[in-house]
């Protein structure tokens, strides 16, 4: 096994990306992990393809250029007093909502695509058959979510913009890294966890019925990808010396740390405000003062905010503790996020798309064994 790789449960167990040599060992073929068995095969039920209209139809048109894709109050840009009174015309101000979305959706497709990277990343370190179907079947699913939003960015806008410099150094990093705990808490953990926020939001705010539809279906699947890292958190945090519990509380605040970064660095977004004629120094000073004017701990509010989403998952996963609570207490009120038990606010959106799903999948083997007949 590989060093560094902090295992506590031999389904989880790893070798070197490099090592081929140690998936011949003949013993391994016969000890399979039936852990994940049950999500695997889920996947049956939770089927859907991007490429078929039955599922969700790209060509449905949405007026980018009349209607914004998100309501006014869920943009904080627009509530900044020189955004406010330089915005005047609708249409611009259609036009910065949207182009936000064209960030966003383009965020969310290279995120996507680390994911279809690091699943398969993790196919060629765990030693586990069992947790090597997992990964090869997340693999396959987030294959389809890039699929999907390189689809819906090219139906909306024809082309992506550039991944942000701190999302796409994290990426990076946990594909490239070797230990399994990195990959599991950056992936799983962290990029799962605001994913399934921003898709949350997305679903409940957006106003193109096509991006509802699509956060929901895609939301079926993460929910499962979530559920893999929560079950290694469990099986592994509770047996974990000081030394290793400090390593991995470390590396979680790190990646949380790049992941909120990346969306709230101001110099990332001034590209944005000098498109609609802002004076990006101007807006930046705005957001400073806000910030220096906002009860600290309340700055992430609402229960599909997606940081807020992100810490609640590493509090329930017990990846905070004394030692870094000062560190996420400057964002979210802790007590509260505790108080709220274990339940996550796209539990019962993505429940709701496999209800859709099962009831396309079922009618198609229905006739799919009527015609076997
Ligand atoms: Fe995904
Ligand atoms: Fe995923």
């Amino acid at each position: 096994m590989a060093d560094g790789n902090i295992t506590k449960d031999a389904m989880y167990g790893a070798v070197a990306p490099d090592d081929f040599n140690s998936m011949l060992t003949l013993d391994r073929y016969a000890q399979r992990s039936t852990a994940f068995d049950k999500i695997i095969s889920a996947t049956h039920d939770h089927f859907w393809d991007p490429l078929d209209k039955r599922y969700i139809d790209f060509d449905e048109p949405f007026d980018l250029e009349n209607e914004a894709m998100m309501p006014d109050e869920t943009q904080p840009l627009l509530r900044l007093p020189y955004v406010a009174e330089s915005l005047t015309d609708p249409k611009q101000k259609i036009a910065f909502i949207n182009y936000l979305q064209l960030r966003s959706f383009s965020s969310i497709l290279h995120g996507e695509q680390g994911a279809l990277n690091l699943s398969a990343s993790l196919c060629h370190v765990l030693y586990d058959q069992g947790a090597q179907e997992y990964a090869a079947n997340q693999t396959r699913e987030e294959a389809r979510h890039v699929t999907a939003f390189a689809k819906y960015v090219k139906s909306r806008w024809g082309r992506p913009t550039e991944c942000g410099k701190a999302l796409k150094s994290l990426l990076v990093e946990i594909i490239e890294a070797p230990e399994v705990y990195k990959k599991l808490v950056g992936m799983q953990m962290l990029v799962e966890g605001l994913a399934m926020g921003a898709f949350a939001n997305g679903f409940r705010y957006n106003r193109d019925p096509v991006a509802r539809k699509l956060f929901q279906l895609v939301m079926t699947d993460e929910a499962f990808h979530h559920k893999f890292g929560k079950i290694w958190a469990d099986r592994t945090i509770p047996k974990l010396t000081e030394a290793e519990r400090n390593l991995v509380e470390d590396w979680t605040a790190h990646c949380a740390q790049q992941l909120i970064f990346d969306r709230g660095d101001p110099r990332e977004m001034s590209e944005i405000f000098g498109r609609f004629g802002l004076d990006p120094e101007r807006v930046i000073e705005n957001i400073i003062q806000r910030r220096k004017e906002r009860d600290p701990v309340r700055r992430f509010r609402g229960d599909t905010n997606v940081f807020r989403v992100l810490i609640k998952t590493l509090l329930n996963a017990g990846l905070i503790t004394q030692r870094t609570r000062a560190f996420y207490g400057a964002y979210v009120d802790l007590d509260e996020l505790a108080g709220e038990g274990e339940r996550m606010v796209g539990d019962e959106i993505a429940e709701e798309g496999i209800l859709f799903l099962q009831a396309i999948n079922f009618k198609e083997r229905a006739l799919v064994a009527r015609a076997a007949e």
